[in-house]
């Protein structure tokens, strides 16, 4: 997590999209659903996911979902995300975008204002923190999956093995501000988000989500490096 603390990340040909949405919205499958779309394209593409994506950021993911931070309170968990998301971004995602790979990321920062955000952290210090782990690197794309906190929540109790982890096990109407939280995000910045309703079945949601990334990013999904002997 060095170089993103001195120095913006220069030109890139590759697109950040991001994934968010609360628990149980589905993000996994419909990361995936993308990634076979651009791939049978021949567009070079890498799926990752935050916290984690690198292995110290991975390592730094096992504290916070097990709730080894919890006792530190929310802004130093925030200031875990951050580090975990600065090492993520300088080894993983700005290499791929300057490469010319589409990067799919499973949550971003829009997590960290939303998580963090409503249970106290506030905004200056996320956004401190944002500019700290970017380092210059934003999404070209957010797609905000939306579901009732009831149904998210019930989807994930029916795939839970080994318990709720640090953020699944609380309150539903903290999962609820959750929800508005996110669409007050793409409310605030509609040029870069799009809510995608994700109660439709899987294959509903990819369509939507096939459209909203050929709206937005036609000339990258055109341009886009084909992958070698593609
Ligand atoms: P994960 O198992 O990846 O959840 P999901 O399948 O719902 O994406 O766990 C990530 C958890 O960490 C999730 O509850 C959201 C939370 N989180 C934050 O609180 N802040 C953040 O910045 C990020 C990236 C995640």
């Amino acid at each position: 997590m060095t170089a993103s603390l001195s120095s913006p990340h220069g030109s890139r040909r590759g697109r950040l999209v991001t994934f968010e949405g609360g628990e149980g919205a589905g993000k996994s499958t419909q990361i995936a659903r993308l990634a076979d779309r651009l791939d049978g394209m021949g567009v070079r593409v890498v799926r990752t996911r935050e916290p984690g994506g690198t292995p110290g950021a991975e390592a730094v993911r096992r504290v916070l979902l097990a709730g080894g931070a919890r006792s530190f309170g929310s802004a130093a968990e925030a200031l875990l995300f951050a580090a975990a998301r600065a090492d993520h971004v300088d080894r993983l995602i700005a290499p791929a975008l300057c490469d010319g790979t589409f990067v799919l990321c499973d949550r971003f920062t829009d997590s960290t204002r939303v998580y963090q955000g409503t249970a106290g952290v506030p905004a200056p210090l996320l956004a401190a923190l944002e500019r700290i782990a970017l380092g210059g690197v934003t999404p070209d794309l957010t797609i905000i999956l939306d579901v009732p906190a009831a149904v998210g929540l019930a989807r994930v109790a029916g795939r839970a093995a080994g318990g709720p982890d640090r953020f699944e096990g609380d309150p539903i109407e903290e999962h609820e501000a959750r929800r508005q939280a996110f669409l007050a995000i793409a409310r605030a910045e509609a040029g870069r988000c799009v809510v995608v309703d994700a109660t439709a079945d899987a294959n509903a949601v990819a369509d939507a989500v096939w459209r909203a990334v050929r709206d937005r990013l036609p000339e990258a999904a055109a341009a886009a490096t084909p992958v070698a002997g593609a």
